[in-house]
């Protein structure tokens, strides 16, 4: 399947969450066997080697991270918004356009020398990867690199990523 197929599943909600916004909605995506696999294997794909730990960013980067986490032998690290997980956790604030979230891992469950892949399905702002990556590393880890589905390179993002020198990836823009 062509990138231009894949991303032509993609479909495009205006006005959510708010006026002027254009809202890239993978669930088209999700529902489309065919096109899921495809997005998952490309990912994996171009994912740096020898993975240990995929760290998926909740909510819709848990299905991608599992998906991947299959393919290359890697267990699933759930970062997961505040106050979600059940036992000790770590977490870090990180501000949004109005306000402020926080996102969480638990206590010691990244092994010692872990080598650790950041996946999500978007990266806008950067804010929820960078904060991730931060959180990571809080815990003793290295983040190999990261890899998203959609990047709005306008927003400028993975340009942070980059500028912060992880190695990041993205299929479609
Ligand atoms: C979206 C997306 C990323 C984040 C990217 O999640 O899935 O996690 O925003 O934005 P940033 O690069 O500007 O930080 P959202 O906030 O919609 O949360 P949800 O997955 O829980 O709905
Ligand atoms: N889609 C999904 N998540 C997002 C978007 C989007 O268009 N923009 C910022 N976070």
């Amino acid at each position: 399947m062509s990138l231009a197929h894949l991303k032509s599943l993609i479909r495009t909600i205006p006005d959510f969450p708010k006026a002027g916004i254009r809202f890239r909605d993978v669930s088209s995506l999700l529902v489309d066997a065919a096109g899921f696999a495809e997005a998952v294997e490309r990912m994996a794909s171009i994912a740096p080697q020898d993975i240990d730990l995929v760290a998926g960013i909740e909510a819709r980067g848990f299905i991608f991270a599992g998906a991947i986490a299959g393919k290359i032998d890697a267990g699933v690290l759930m970062v997961r918004k505040g106050g979600k997980l059940p036992g000790p956790a770590m977490g870090r604030d990180y501000a949004l356009e109005y306000g402020e979230d926080r996102l969480e891992i638990h206590d010691g469950q990244i092994p010692a020398g872990s080598r650790v892949l950041l996946v999500d399905d978007l990266i806008a702002t950067g804010g929820t990867a960078l904060t991730s990556c931060r959180l990571i590393e809080d815990a003793g880890a290295e983040v190999a690199g990261a890899v998203f589905l959609i990047d709005l390179p306008d927003l400028g993002g993975a340009q942070r990523l980059r500028d912060s020198g992880l190695d990041t990836h993205a299929l479609l823009t």
